[in-house]
């Protein structure tokens, strides 16, 4: 891992203009935590408060997630690099459209083969569709992890639910959404360690 090949995808996402997010930002969202982790999470896409402060999940759903981390045992700042499908805010806090993804690409393609983590959470249905067959469900596959992806040979990869949905979904019964997302989060963590 090179922290200066970090920076030089940083800047390049500065300047991108590929797709017409570029225009309606306040802050490209690169990326957080530590380009050392073993485990990097991918989210969906910057909303307002990510937008403001330049840094993912910074907002409501990005603290529901610190919750959960804490209670799983990742450190966020120490075990986990964290990044999105698209470094741009969509207006209104839309799904990022196909082009937007596709214009993007090549920076999460250059984040993922800097950092060469051991594990990708795809956190949310976008970014599970960006790796993942885009038939699978992710109420049914969160949890299990997949390896042999295409291009990132090594890499296992295991879809989770948002945070924004689990911010939709009080209980914490076993079965619950809550409660499955904790579990695999220390599933996570426990495989990381191996
Ligand atoms: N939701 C995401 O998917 N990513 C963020 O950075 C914030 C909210």
């Amino acid at each position: 891992m090179s922290f200066e090949n970090l920076k030089d995808i940083e800047k390049e996402v500065q300047q991108c203009k590929s797709c017409p997010l570029y225009a309606t930002r306040n802050n490209i969202v690169f990326s957080d935590g530590s380009p050392n982790a073993k485990i990097m999470l991918i989210g969906e896409a910057p909303g307002a408060d990510e937008d403001k402060q330049g840094k993912p999940f910074v907002g409501r759903a990005g603290k529901l997630l610190n919750e959960f981390l804490k209670l799983a045992g990742i450190n966020r700042n120490e075990d986990l690099y964290i990044a999105n499908t698209i470094k741009c805010r969509p207006p209104e806090n839309r799904k990022p459209a196909k082009e937007e993804k596709a214009a993007c690409e090549r920076f999460l393609q250059a984040q993922i083969n800097t950092v060469k983590p051991k594990i990708i959470v795809l956190c949310g249905a976008t970014a599970m569709e960006s790796f993942l067959d885009k038939k699978l469900k992710i109420s049914k596959v969160r949890g299990e992890f997949f390896e042999n992806i295409k291009g990132y040979e090594g890499i296992k990869f295991i879809p989770i639910l948002h945070p924004s949905y689990l911010l939709r979904q009080h209980s914490t019964e076993t079965g619950s959404p809550r409660d499955l997302t904790l579990k695999d989060l220390i599933k996570i963590k426990k495989t990381a360690l191996i």
